[in-house]
């Protein structure tokens, strides 16, 4: 008798930290392309508790975030059943990993991180050891599944160099000990861009009117998108380099339609800004409403997300141990 045998899916694995709202530049560049590859790969999202602490947090805040962004990822379509959602802190391996590949990273790569540099900027009062272990942790969160791919947008791009950097050194030493992870970063929209200052990326920590959040009302994005920065000139033009505001706008109009921007642009040839505006934000509008109803149905019931983060920590935590018994063993620890 014939069987039909289906090759075993790769594995993907993301997070996203729990701090602040989660912006609509999280879920173009990240959360909705978790949503279109979760079918086709056993997946694992992750709450990157740990990560958020390398500065520092409202405790109250941190956990009131981290349920509410577990809820966010079901409500923008990942399915628990499917799926391993789960709390990065609740799973020690990840601290444990850290630390052996901590000890097989260096001072200068780590010194070289732009995210290291921007957020010693930002808090020059705080510059602590984990802000700058930071991308060993992020390699320990993807190494433990032995992840194939990783979604994320272009800020990580160099985190995940570092991560198959660090991997290919430990695997030289310690042959096929990890898998070499490669990045999923979309062509267009990867790096979406402040409506405040379009020279800067989207981002949960900086002034609110700078971003969409996921949770805000319908007033609140018309009314961000009309004072969104374009540019003195008129043409709605997708130009990146020298229109950013404009080309943003396009950018985030177009990931909403599933166009490129460059056919946003030719929809849109000889309207106004004002035009192009008023589009982003009904887009944006329309494909919010459905998640903030299901988010709103999701945070009603807490113990539903406790019984899905305790679920999700269990199966994580079995994978996890199984690579790090491994590690532990090729890199000399005593074994009981
Ligand atoms: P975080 O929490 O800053 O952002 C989560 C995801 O959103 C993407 N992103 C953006 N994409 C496009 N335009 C933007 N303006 C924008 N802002 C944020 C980020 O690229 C990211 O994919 N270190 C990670 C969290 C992390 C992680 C990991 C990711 C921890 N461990 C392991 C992947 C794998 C971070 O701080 O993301």
């Amino acid at each position: 008798m014939e069987t039909t045998q289906t090759a075993p899916k790769k594995t993907l694995y993301s997070a996203i930290q729990p701090t602040g709202s989660i912006t609509l530049g999280n879920y173009i560049g990240a959360l909705r392309n978790f949503v279109l590859l979760a079918d086709d790969f056993d997946c694992l999202f992750c709450m990157a508790d740990l990560h958020a602490l390398t500065v520092r947090q409202d405790p109250a805040a941190l956990r009131r975030n981290t349920a509410s962004l577990a809820a966010l990822y079901m409500a923008c379509g990942l399915d628990p059943e499917k799926s391993i959602i789960y709390c990065q802190s609740h799973v020690p391996e990840h601290a444990e990993l850290a630390w052996i590949l901590n000890c097989f990273t260096y001072m200068g790569e780590l010194s070289r991180m732009t995210q290291f540099k921007d957020k010693s900027a930002k808090h020059a009062d705080n510059i602590n050891a984990g802000l700058f272990a930071y991308p060993s942790l992020m390699a320990a969160d993807i190494l433990l599944y032995q992840t194939n791919l990783v979604p994320v947008g272009a800020d990580q791009k160099q985190h995940l160099e570092l991560t198959r950097d660090i991997a290919t050194r430990v695997n030289s030493l310690y042959p096929n000990l990890f898998t070499v992870p490669e990045a999923y970063i979309p062509k267009t929209s990867a790096r979406i861009r402040s409506l405040s200052d379009p020279t800067r990326k989207m981002s949960k920590s900086d002034a609110e009117d700078s971003y969409i959040a996921l949770l805000d009302a319908p007033d609140v994005i018309r009314r961000k998108f009309r004072r969104a920065v374009t540019d003195s000139e008129t043409e709605i033009r997708y130009d990146p380099e020298n229109k950013p505001g404009v080309s943003n706008l396009l950018s985030i109009l177009a990931a909403m339609e599933n166009v490129t921007p460059e056919e946003e642009e030719a929809k849109l040839k000889g309207c106004n800004y004002g035009a192009l505006k008023e589009a982003a934000s009904e887009a944006v509008i329309s494909t919010l409403a459905p998640i903030q109803e299901r988010y709103q149905a999701l945070m009603g019931d807490k113990e539903h997300i406790a019984n899905t983060l305790k679920s999700g920590a269990e199966r994580a935590h079995y994978l996890a141990q199984k690579t790090l018994r491994k590690v532990y063993k090729k890199v000399g620890l005593y074994q009981l």
